[in-house]
């Protein structure tokens, strides 16, 4: 399959993680410009130096701070065709007893608040383009719980229902939503939750 992106902007989330990374650098080869997101500007650095000159902008963002988010989509340095979210705070196993607020509530931030509002703010601009791509990384743990992880498990789940809503409301505008149900990939990710 031929797949050019060459006219596409693509905001991406999570461009500092591994599965990030590695997106950016596939989407870049497709001609993709990717503006990559997440909060440690060096490590986005990393990846847009994995890229070819010109194909990355980088934005350092808290996606579980609205405001910051805010002055971020405004700030965008041009039209966005596409979100991936690969965003996912790192967590360790702890049965649902022993988790707390905050933890529970920053999976919810960036795996589920963080998209409503970016699609809050872009999909109209899709909409007009009659052009525009929605993409999660979503989980296994969607379908399967795994232990001592129910918020993870949750946010997934949420993901791919908001993912559904999207595809059939947007759907007609040639908007195309998706979430990628992953298994686990043998990685940092993983070894830190260990
Ligand atoms: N790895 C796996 O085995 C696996 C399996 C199934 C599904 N997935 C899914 O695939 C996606 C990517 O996984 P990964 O392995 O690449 O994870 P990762 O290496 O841990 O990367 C997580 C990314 O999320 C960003 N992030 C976390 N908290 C953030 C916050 N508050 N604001 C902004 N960005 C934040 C991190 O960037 P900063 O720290 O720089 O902010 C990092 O770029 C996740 O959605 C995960 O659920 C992974």
């Amino acid at each position: 399959m031929q797949i050019d992106l060459s006219q596409r902007t693509i905001l991406l989330t999570g461009a500092s993680g591994e599965l990030g990374r590695k997106t950016a650098v596939e989407l870049a080869k497709v001609g993709a410009h990717c503006i990559l997101m997440a909060r440690q500007v060096e490590a986005l650095q990393k990846t847009a130096q994995q890229m070819p000159e010109g194909s990355a902008s980088v934005l350092s963002v808290d996606l579980t701070d609205s405001q910051q988010i805010e002055g971020a989509l405004e700030a965008l340095p041009r039209h966005v065709d596409a979100i991936v979210h690969c965003a996912a705070p790192t967590f360790k196993y702890t049965k649902l007893h022993q988790l707390t607020e905050d933890d529970t509530e920053q999976q919810f931030q960036v795996g589920v608040h963080s998209m409503m509002q970016m699609c809050t703010k872009l999909l109209p601009e899709m909409m007009l383009k009659r052009w525009g791509r929605v993409v999660f990384a979503s989980s296994l743990a969607s379908l399967v719980s795994g232990r001592g992880a129910a918020h993870y498990n949750m946010v997934k789940s949420a993901q791919e229902s908001l993912i559904r809503s999207i595809a059939l409301e947007y759907g007609r505008y040639q908007i195309c939503a998706n979430a990628l149900r992953l298994g686990p990939i043998d990685g940092e990710r993983l070894s830190k939750r260990e």
